[in-house]
């Protein structure tokens, strides 16, 4: 096991009614602002929950953050933030509402030449405004950890930045609130926790089974109780509330601990959504099978050690039980409804020059952090994807 540091002060409101509690939790004084979406949290209830938990308190609010938030919509937020005095955040959202309201946090007091060059140049974040969150999609596990990602329209760029100065001081898992969740979203949230998972666990063994059994178990959730949100006509509120915690316990640092993580598959579906604008989650059940079976060789060992524990195979070759575990793993994205094919949602060939051509403008060599994906290989994961 390799040395680690871990932090992780995120106060978890879970369960029924618990944003009730938030007022607790934001000091009196603060003037805050409300950042949300595109207005489901009106339809569904959530933003009244907000309102009568800060009745009398100092509130603005930003609404219009978008599904990939951008750039050009937060740095309005920002504008507002200094005209209004603002001095906290407030999420109320899924993972695009909250990575944005974290930049927004960062931006404020950017003291270089534009706050963009925190992504694009991988800036320090010297000082952060505090925030919180009412998260309302299980999802991107940004209601527990410190990151986010965001997209440039004008350019077409996504990338992604972070700071201990960025976790939220609290965030309300309600699992009630994803109940008004459309299938699509229930989906997206399902296969982007697993894949976080494997971004932290597929790679080489480092003798750390503690890591490996909580991956592990959170993988089995995700494939017991993924598919039964799925299917539902009246959504469970058990169901709901395992798969929101395996969300957020998939991506709030503890897995990544001690052992090599990934994230190429992260890297290179971020460009897929740049371009196309294909749902994040849906970019990476089409793109880790392409990794999977590109690294077959060289990471047999923990795909062997996947198929045998999370789906059961300890018959046959080594290399019939791996290529049995990635067409699992491929039959579990698509039984969720996901296309998983770039012909699937109208990608053509040309994408797979552009992203190559983009990876050597930033100068990588290698994609992901065991660092055994040459850019040149991105080719032949896209293609055998396409
Ligand atoms: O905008 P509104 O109207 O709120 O609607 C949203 C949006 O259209 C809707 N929605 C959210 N909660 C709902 C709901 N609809 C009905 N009922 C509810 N309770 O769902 C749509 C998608 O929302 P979005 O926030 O975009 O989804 P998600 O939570 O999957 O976030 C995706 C973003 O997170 C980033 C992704 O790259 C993407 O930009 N990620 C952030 C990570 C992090 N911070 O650690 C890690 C992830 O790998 C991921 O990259
Ligand atoms: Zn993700």
């Amino acid at each position: 096991m390799k040395n680690f540091n871990f932090y992780n002060p995120v106060r978890i409101l879970f369960g029924k009614g618990k944003i009730a509690e938030i007022g607790k939790y934001i000091p009196k004084d603060k003037r805050i602002m409300l950042t949300y979406g595109g207005g489901s949290i009106m339809k569904n209830g959530v933003y009244d929950q907000v309102k009568a938990a800060l009745k009398d308190r100092d509130i603005v609010e930003f609404g219009g953050i978008e599904p990939n938030p951008t750039y050009e919509t937060l740095m309005k937020a920002v504008q507002r933030v200094k005209t209004e005095n603002v001095d906290f955040l407030l999420a109320v959202g899924g993972g695009s509402v909250l990575d944005g309201t974290k930049f927004i946090a960062a931006a404020v007091y950017y003291e270089g030449d534009e706050p963009w060059e925190i992504l694009s140049r991988m800036r320090p974040i010297r000082k952060a405004m505090p925030l919180a969150s009412v998260i309302t999609l299980a999802a991107t596990g940004s209601e527990m950890n410190s990151g986010g990602v965001i997209t440039r329209a004008e350019t077409r760029e996504k990338l992604s930045f972070g700071s201990p100065l960025l976790f939220p001081q609290f965030s309300v898992l309600d699992p009630q609130v994803t109940f008004s969740l459309p299938k699509r979203q229930v989906a997206n949230g399902i296969v982007d926790a697993y894949i976080h998972v494997m971004e932290q666990y597929l790679t080489y063994p480092l003798n750390t089974p503690v890591q490996d059994r909580f991956a592990e178990g959170l993988l089995l959730t995700l494939i017991e109780e993924g598919p039964k949100a799925i299917s539902d006509t009246e959504p469970d509120y058990n169901n709901r509330a395992n798969l929101m915690w395996a969300a957020t316990m998939a991506l709030n640092g503890q897995l990544s601990l001690g052992v090599d993580s990934d994230w190429a598959t992260h890297m290179i579906g971020h460009e897929l959504t740049a371009y196309y604008g294909i749902d994040h989650a849906v970019t990476l059940a089409i793109v880790l099978p392409g990794v999977m079976r590109l690294l077959k060789e060289k990471r047999s060992e923990k795909m062997l050690q996947y198929a045998e524990r999370v789906w059961n195979i300890t018959e046959g070759s080594t290399e019939e039980r791996i290529a049995k575990a990635i067409s699992k793993t491929e039959a579990f994205f698509k039984s969720l409804g996901m296309g998983i094919r770039l012909s699937d949602h109208g990608v053509e060939a040309d994408v797979i020059d552009r992203i190559i051509e983009r990876f050597r403008m930033r100068r990588m060599t290698t994609v992901g952090n065991p660092k055994d994906i040459n850019v040149e290989e991105v080719r032949t994961i896209l293609e055998d994807v396409m």
